[in-house]
């Protein structure tokens, strides 16, 4: 473990998400373009908008931006908040059906009266950049080759930043949706940790977390963890982004961990800056993995295999 050599001098290292997902963005444009110069095709994302929540027009803004700065091409559809289930899932099966696109991403949340699930389930696995389907889940959770859900993939680029081994650490995810809390806990098993998922009626969180050499929090709480629940050493991944307001009516963003109370920690993600843009830089990738995959399944045989599959 990297950060052992922290335990005691009371300096955290801040682990500078920024600049990982800007590398991360740089190898996907490569990876872009050299699938464009040896296929003819752009990888192509094709991203649902439906409604009007402003947090999700921030975020399919910077997911269609950084498309365009990694030479991938990007589809919008964005619907008005009254489209009914039916036509979403006529869209999803035009885009299933549309060899031209190589990624869906349906942003979310939806709003009110559409079935998320039923949504996502339509979506042809192998486009599911999110990692959402039933059939990427199970992949992650046999440890098979699958696409992985952005947020979690992001959270593990980051914490092999500074952990060599994860074999035998604790780990406390705190949160237990579907987007981040399982899936990154399914990561960490996979690694090897002791898991520990929390949620909203776990009892004694402190105690818990105090024994965590890592701990990933996606609780969407403002400032929950405290500094005197982190163990001198342990790592903190804060998924958190919660927009508050002080007295004075200036709104800044926090996480679900007291960043300031932080400096006996081996290593934390700030807020903002941490995990939030790897989650971008993520879907790219995802995108890509998508894309290369799909080709590979679309690709005309070669000749002599042909010959050998017909006998
Ligand atoms: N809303 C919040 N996070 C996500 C995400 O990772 N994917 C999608 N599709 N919607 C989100």
């Amino acid at each position: 473990m990297l950060v052992s050599s922290h335990q005691g001098s009371f300096m955290a290292k801040i682990i500078d998400g920024k600049s990982l997902a800007l590398s991360l963005r740089e190898n996907v444009a490569e990876q872009a373009a050299d699938f464009s110069d040896e296929t003819g095709i752009a990888p192509t994302l094709a991203v649902v908008l439906i409604g009007e929540d402003p947090a999700s027009q921030i975020y399919v803004g910077r997911k269609l931006a950084a498309c365009r700065k990694a030479g991938i091409n990007s589809i919008e559809h964005r619907l008005a908040v009254d489209t009914t289930q039916e036509e979403l899932l006529t869209l999803i099966d035009r885009l299933n059906a549309d060899d031209c696109v190589h990624g869906i991403l349906v942003q979310l949340p939806l709003p009110p009266g559409l079935n998320a699930n039923e949504l996502l389930n339509r979506i042809d696995p192998a486009k599911d950049v999110d990692g959402f389907h039933p059939v990427n889940v199970g992949r992650l959770s046999t440890g098979t080759e699958g696409l992985i859900p952005c947020t979690p993939l992001g959270c593990m680029m980051l914490l092999e930043t500074v952990v060599e081994d994860f074999r035998g650490m604790q780990a406390v995810v705190i949160g237990k949706s579907n987007i981040v809390g399982k899936p990154v806990a399914l990561l960490l098993l996979e690694r090897e940790c002791t898991v520990t998922v929390t949620h909203i009626l776990t009892r004694d969180l402190d105690r818990i977390v105090r024994a965590a050499d890592i701990i990933v929090v996606a609780a969407g709480s403002p400032g929950l963890v405290r500094g005197s629940w982190i163990k001198p050493g342990a790592i903190i991944i804060d998924v958190g982004i919660n927009r508050i307001t002080n007295e004075r009516g200036e709104t800044y963003i926090v996480g679900d961990a007291c960043s300031e109370e932080l400096s006996h920690a081996g290593a934390y993600t700030p807020v903002p800056g941490g995990v939030g843009p790897m989650t971008v830089a993520c879907l790219l990738s995802n995108t890509m993995k998508a894309a290369r995959h799909q080709y590979r399944a679309l690709a005309p045989m070669p000749v002599d295999q042909e010959a050998v599959s017909s006998n």
